[in-house]
């Protein structure tokens, strides 16, 4: 396929993005762009690079320096595509599991408050949609980051539906805690997320609003493939 195409995908917590635009990706032969793996590369490294230290009274973080744009352009951190995939390295290491432990997503969720490190992210994201085609997945793909993309889609499902997903893989994972609970932690986190600060959950102008509730993985990327050759005439 010779044009390129960005699709973008928001929506709430649960409803199911990363597996779906994994997935929608791969069928499509796109780069999955995994914005969140930005934020959490830049946390890291900022913290490795001892602009960020432990804060001493609870178990967050602080900053010890301020960083401007021009200090996270020269930072030895390179963003890169391979086999469709986003590879991040630091010091010419790839970073993979590391990303993925406890401490760097609570690193990653500090360093999203930070306008310049979002500028930054965002500058990242969009070179990269400007050489292959994406299916990019975050908090403001579709209104900060790629507002003219052929899709925006905002995927979202009922709260009980993404409560009734919650609680089983809480399930799997040996957690004991009841639905009534699980509802009332996501309409919280709802709530905490559309009102925050930084890249507030909205739906952006333009986006397609697909609820996946009573819908099976399969369906929901059956679905979001016919969008794309409607939408970006592929
Ligand atoms: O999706 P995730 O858990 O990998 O995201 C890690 C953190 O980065 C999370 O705290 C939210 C933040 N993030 C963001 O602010 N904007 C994005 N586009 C992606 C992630």
């Amino acid at each position: 396929m010779s044009k390129r195409v960005v699709v973008a995908v928001d929506g709430p917590a649960g409803a199911g993005k990363s597996t779906v635009c994994r997935l929608l990706a791969e069928k499509l032969g796109f780069v999955y762009l995994d914005t969140g793996a930005i934020y959490r590369a830049l946390g890291l490294v900022l913290y490795e690079e001892g602009k960020i230290v432990k804060a001493q009274r609870d178990d967050g973080f602080r900053w010890l320096e301020e960083p401007d744009i021009n200090y996270l352009r020269s930072l030895p951190l390179n963003f890169s595509v391979m086999n469709n995939r986003l590879e991040i390295r630091y010091r010419n290491k790839l970073l993979d599991e590391e990303l993925r432990l406890p401490h760097v997503s609570v690193l990653a969720s500090f360093v999203a408050r930070m306008q310049q490190v979002r500028s930054f992210a965002t500058e990242i994201q969009r070179e990269i949609g400007r050489s292959v085609s994406v299916v990019a997945e975050g908090r403001d793909s579709t209104t900060v980051v790629f507002p003219e993309a052929c899709l925006k889609v905002y995927l979202t499902a009922s709260v009980e539906e993404r409560a009734r997903r919650r609680l089983e893989d809480y399930k799997r994972r040996g957690v004991d805690i009841s639905f009534e609970k699980v509802v009332e932690e996501i309409t919280r986190r709802d709530r905490a997320d559309s009102s925050r600060d930084f890249a507030p959950l909205s739906v952006a102008s333009g986006a397609v609003i697909v609820d996946t509730s009573g819908m099976s993985i399969d369906e929901v990327v059956n679905h979001l493939i016919k969008l794309v050759h409607i939408h970006c005439r592929v």
